[in-house]
């Protein structure tokens, strides 16, 4: 059977549902000389600032039980340097790019969204309030309704593209959290966001990260995120695209996220100790839909909910 991979979010045709998780995969170009990114059905960039970040102190990544601990506190080099130094070399890549725009203030955001809105390939935001790893901005935004709300709706102001809220998994109730950013403009979600989380180097009887928490990621969160985009697409159903992220490593996990719900999924962590995973993950979902006869990728989406 001939099977449509595609995906249309927001009036735009992406090739596919697999894309790749922001921080995890810088701009794109360092892969390039493993694959062909352009197979890949987005990139989402590494985290934008309006001003370049040096990030946080090392040690600020540790390997856990099935995962690893990043406080890397989104070091970038602020979003003129990557318009002027990087931004060209993604022009000759054919996929979309997603923007992951982060500040520690409401103008910040405003500015970077602002700075790159006539930037072509770039065809969507996602707005990061959910960075565990840094003092000001991030997930202040994430865990305030009001705050959140009222970010939302100001970025809503200075932009046409679609722009996608990046949820925390650190707080109580998604399913209200998701409500609010449908209800303040926000045009899809994406989550999970890596989950507040320490670890203790015994022998110096310390935590092994320079400000002490870092976020979780890779297959040891798989079922957390699991379990919230589920309970997101209970909330919204197909309202707004739902972008499923954390633990994904394999065709499985990938399918889990569908099967609960997303619309699209992104590889995060998999990609540092198996760079061609998105492209397997492509490749097992592909003969999944085969496997069980379904023509579009479109049909399994939510399918967990039996409807
Ligand atoms: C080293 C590292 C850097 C990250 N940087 C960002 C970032 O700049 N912006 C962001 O929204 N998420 C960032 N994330 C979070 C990932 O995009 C993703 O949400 C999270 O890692 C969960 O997915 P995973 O389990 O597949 O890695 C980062 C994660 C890691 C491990």
């Amino acid at each position: 059977m001939d099977i449509d991979l595609s995906v249309t979010l927001w009036g735009i045709k992406f090739k596919n549902p697999v894309w790749v998780a922001s921080g995890t995969f810088g701009y794109g170009l360092e892969a390039l000389e493993i694959y062909d990114v352009s197979e890949l059905g987005a990139v989402v960039l590494k985290g934008l600032s309006l001003k370049p970040r040096e990030g946080n102190e090392p040690p600020r990544i540790v390997e856990t039980y099935c995962g690893m601990l990043n406080a890397i506190g989104l070091q970038n080099p602020g979003v003129e340097k990557f318009l002027k130094e990087i931004y060209p070399y993604l022009e000759k890549i054919d996929t979309h790019f997603i923007a992951n725009v982060f500040d520690e203030s409401e103008e910040g955001y405003e500015e970077v969204v602002k700075a790159l809105e006539e930037v072509k390939k770039i065809v969507a935001y996602e707005i990061n309030v959910s960075c565990p790893n840094v003092k000001k901005g991030g997930m202040i935004f994430g865990h305030d309704e009001r705050l959140l709300a009222n970010l939302i709706e100001r970025i809503k102001k200075v932009t046409n593209k679609p722009v996608i809220v990046k949820l925390s998994p650190n707080v109580g109730d998604i399913k209200r959290f998701a409500r609010i950013c449908v209800e303040a403009g926000a045009d899809g979600i994406s989550l999970i966001n890596t989950i507040l989380a320490m670890k203790i180097n015994i022998d110096k009887m310390k935590p092994e990260l320079s400000i002490k928490t870092g976020g979780l990621s890779g297959p040891a969160i798989l079922p957390i995120a699991v379990r919230m985009v589920y309970q997101a697409y209970e909330e919204l159903g197909r309202e707004v695209p739902i972008i499923g992220i954390g633990g994904i490593s394999t065709d499985k996990d990938a399918l889990e996220h569908i099967l609960a719900g997303a619309s699209a999924v992104q590889v995060g962590t998999a990609n540092f100790y198996d760079p061609l995973s998105p492209l397997k993950i492509l490749e097992g979902v592909k003969n999944f839909l085969n496997k069980k006869g379904f023509a579009t990728f479109t049909d399994i989406v939510g399918k967990a909910h039996g409807v």
